[in-house]
């Protein structure tokens, strides 16, 4: 086999063949196939597409380039999550010990933010202690002694995609639908759990803009978790405006801990126990009763357990950044819009998130939202509340939220979007 042929089908609106992507995915993985011809493979996918066929190929050959994990020892079946990503998206924060606390086990691997949208590592990460990464052994204990864990995935775990995602990533090739959807599917398949709710974020904050595409990568997700024996549910979910009151990692943590506490936005709070149902549902345990374990502390019990077993102090105050800059309402009225993007890549260029995969990220850095769309604003009023360690940066992050809102003159009609779009 030779890569030039690979590439050539693909440039050529052809259909690759199961031999011609195990052994491209095999020969990348070890290095014969060179990055450069890696990436012109990439962006022939992107622009010219894969069939159901040849994504299911694909996803099983990054499956096969690492090792398969099993939870089959375990008491309880085991609910997974994943999110395509979005502004203010703590969801899994919440999420993962609400499910356990309602009997799953809930093995939550994920990931660091890069570019607009946060990621659920780097916002554990500002509690004082708290490791993210964990070997294959340390990870089941803490999910067999708490019921969930959120970690890193291992490299073991298809290393293929560790690969070509970092490459896709400096190559324009990331919105390719079939490499979105092998790319997720790839982990979550090896991880081995038993059942999957996928959140699709459709809006300006998210990978995908408009509901048809988005639609489109939901159902070529399903297809491929279904067919591997994995139930696997898809809720499309609003990523317009930024879920929550706060983008950023320790403002989101805080605000994670008001929802296990019983209160939080309300939005968080719909979307945490929306994706909960259907958790609990594809586990089998449909008479879970997960407001429940919100409001009688369950839910904070097995929050506050998988944060010390991950040698977090759940206790510690948080970092809070040096630095603050309020944005206030240039008019009255009533706020019609908040955009996503906008504030995502604010609460990014203050510090929250990272330009390369290396760089460092800052604690107590984003935007804290004082009203969200729907809301009566009045002149003055502080609408957002910038934070950082590094104020030089403020100017930088103000003009990315110079067109972000619009205030509509008192008493113009509202109609919120609803947060889950479909299923
Ligand atoms: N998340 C992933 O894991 N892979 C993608 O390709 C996009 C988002």
């Amino acid at each position: 086999m030779d890569v030039i042929s690979v590439i050539r089908t693909k440039r050529d609106r052809g259909e690759l063949s199961p031999e011609q992507i195990d052994w491209v995915i095999d020969a990348y993985t070890r290095g014969e196939v060179a990055d450069e011809q890696m990436s012109a493979l990439a962006m022939a996918i992107l622009l010219n597409g894969m069939n159901r066929t040849e994504i299911a190929r694909w996803t099983a050959a990054m499956i096969a380039s690492g090792e398969r994990m099993n939870f089959d020892a375990l008491s309880r079946p085991t609910a997974d999550k994943h999110s395509t990503g979005g502004v203010g998206d703590k969801i899994t924060l919440p999420l993962a010990p609400l499910v356990a606390a309602c009997g799953a086990a809930v093995p939550q691997l994920s990931g660091r933010g890069l570019g607009h949208t946060g990621g659920t590592l780097d916002k554990l990460e500002s509690i004082p202690g708290w490791r993210a990464l964990l070997s294959n052994e340390e990870m089941l204990h803490v999910l067999d002694t708490t019921g969930a864990v959120i970690c890193a995935a291992g490299d073991g775990l298809a290393p293929a995609d560790k690969k070509l995602y970092a490459l896709r990533d400096v190559t324009g090739t990331v919105e390719a639908i079939p490499l979105i959807a092998s790319s997720i599917m790839s982990k979550k398949i090896a991880e081995g759990t038993g059942s999957l709710v996928l959140d699709v974020k459709a809006g300006t904050g998210a990978f995908m803009k408009n509901i048809e595409d988005a639609r489109e990568l939901a159902s070529t997700m399903v297809a491929l978790g279904t067919d591997s024996g994995v139930r696997t549910v898809a809720l499309l979910t609003d990523m317009s405006t930024p879920l929550g009151l706060t983008a950023g990692n320790a403002l989101e943590v805080r605000e994670s801990v008001e929802v296990l506490a019983g209160g939080g936005p309300a939005d968080v709070v719909e979307l945490t126990l929306a994706l909960a149902r259907e958790m609990l549902d594809a586990a089998g345990l449909k008479d879970a009763d997960p407001a429940r374990a919100l409001a009688d502390g369950s839910a904070m019990d097995v929050w506050r357990r998988m944060i010390s077993a991950q040698g977090g102090d759940p206790d510690a105050a948080l970092p809070v950044a040096r630095e603050r800059q309020v944005v206030t309402a240039p008019a009255s009225g009533v706020l019609t819009r908040l955009d996503a993007y906008d504030v995502g890549i604010a609460a990014w260029r203050l510090g929250a998130g990272r330009a390369r995969k290396e760089d460092p990220v800052q604690a107590g850095a984003g935007v804290e939202l004082h009203a969200k769309p729907g809301d009566t604003v009045t002149e003055g009023q502080p609408l957002l509340t910038l934070h950082t360690d590094t104020p030089e940066k403020f100017d930088y992050a103000l003009k990315s939220l110079e067109s972000s809102y619009d205030i509509a003159p008192a008493g113009t009609a509202f109609t919120p979007s609803p947060i889950v779009l479909d299923r």
